[in-house]
């Protein structure tokens, strides 16, 4: 089947209700456009899963703060379009922001505690803007699944959450984080990287890597293994906002590492790019293993 771009709720709808009828799975991907393998991976993850994929390519205004970068925000709809069709895409659902928030538009979905540190703590508002977007997509395609990425762990964890508490009938399915060959976590942030930013920006998987080998080698002081992590990050010149060891779970700090999922997170502006990237680390037995 050859993609099909649709632009409004109405169209979406129409065009999805005769497989709706004959009990055919419908899988959604979120994005924000701007297609690298991450997104792609997920289509195809998508596509080997569900008989009928929709892809929303929106760029949601409301988890953008007026400092961000909406505007700057990358678009190349017709790239797009030609990647999504490769992945196995059935819908491209791409409406304009009148369709998504109407005048008079009045509803915020609001996730608690989950949102209060990382992103959340960096990034006011971020996370309502996220939720009230995704539940809309969520209602709007009404998905057996729709899949996230772990290199948005809070944000996948956010949506989980407001999916459980508004008893909506989706699966939420987290995929690995897919990376640039020397270990750059994939975003469509990081077309704003110059080619010495670019170069520096491994500095955060490196950081990440160091941080689970203070882990692996025995340490458990959640200061010191983020300290180790910091060196590394300033050895390419950078500055963390956050780094944090958190439960993989709650995203609540951890105070001694001692067993669980644990969280490692970072994120740090590089030249004009603002990045972020994640590893999970379980420690079974006293005896550290990448998750
Ligand atoms: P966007 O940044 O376009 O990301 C869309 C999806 O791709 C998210 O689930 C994200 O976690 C996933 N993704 C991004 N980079 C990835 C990588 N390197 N490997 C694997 N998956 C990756 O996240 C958003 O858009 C928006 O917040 C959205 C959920 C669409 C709501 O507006």
């Amino acid at each position: 089947m050859s993609l099909r771009i649709v632009r409004s709720v109405a169209e979406l709808r129409a065009a999805l209700e005769p497989a709706r009828r004959a009990g055919r799975r419908i899988g959604l991907v979120p994005t924000m456009g701007a297609f690298h393998d991450g997104h792609r991976s997920l289509m195809e993850r998508a596509a080997a899963t569900c008989d009928v994929v929709v892809v929303s390519l929106f760029v949601n205004p409301t988890q953008f703060a007026p400092s961000e970068d909406l505007s700057a925000y990358p678009r190349d709809e017709a790239r797009d379009a030609a990647i999504a069709e490769r992945a196995g895409v059935d819908l491209l659902f791409a409406p304009p922001v009148e369709e998504v928030y109407p005048g008079g538009f009045a509803t915020t979905v609001s996730v608690r505690g989950l949102t209060d540190g990382l992103e959340g703590a960096h990034r006011p508002g971020h996370f309502d803007g996220v939720a009230t977007v995704v539940a809309k997509l969520l209602n709007m395609v009404q998905p057996a699944v729709a899949f996230f990425g772990q290199k948005d762990a809070q944000q996948a964890l956010v949506i989980r959450q407001l999916a459980r508490d508004l008893n909506m009938p989706v699966r939420i399915e987290v995929c690995p984080t897919v990376r640039e060959a020397d270990g750059l976590a994939m975003s469509s942030r990081n077309v704003y990287l110059g080619a010495e930013d670019r170069a520096r920006a491994v500095g955060l998987r490196r950081a990440l890597d160091a941080a689970e080998r203070a882990i692996a080698g025995g340490e458990r002081d959640p200061e010191r293994v983020a300290a180790a992590g910091r060196a590394v990050l300033a050895e390419h010149g950078i500055e963390a906002e956050y780094f944090a060891l958190v439960s993989e779970e709650t995203l609540e700090p951890v105070a001694k590492i001692d067993g669980g999922g644990l969280l490692l997170a970072v994120a740090a502006r590089v030249g004009p790019a603002r990045l972020i990237d994640n590893t999970l680390v379980t420690i079974p037995n006293g005896v550290p293993e990448r998750a």
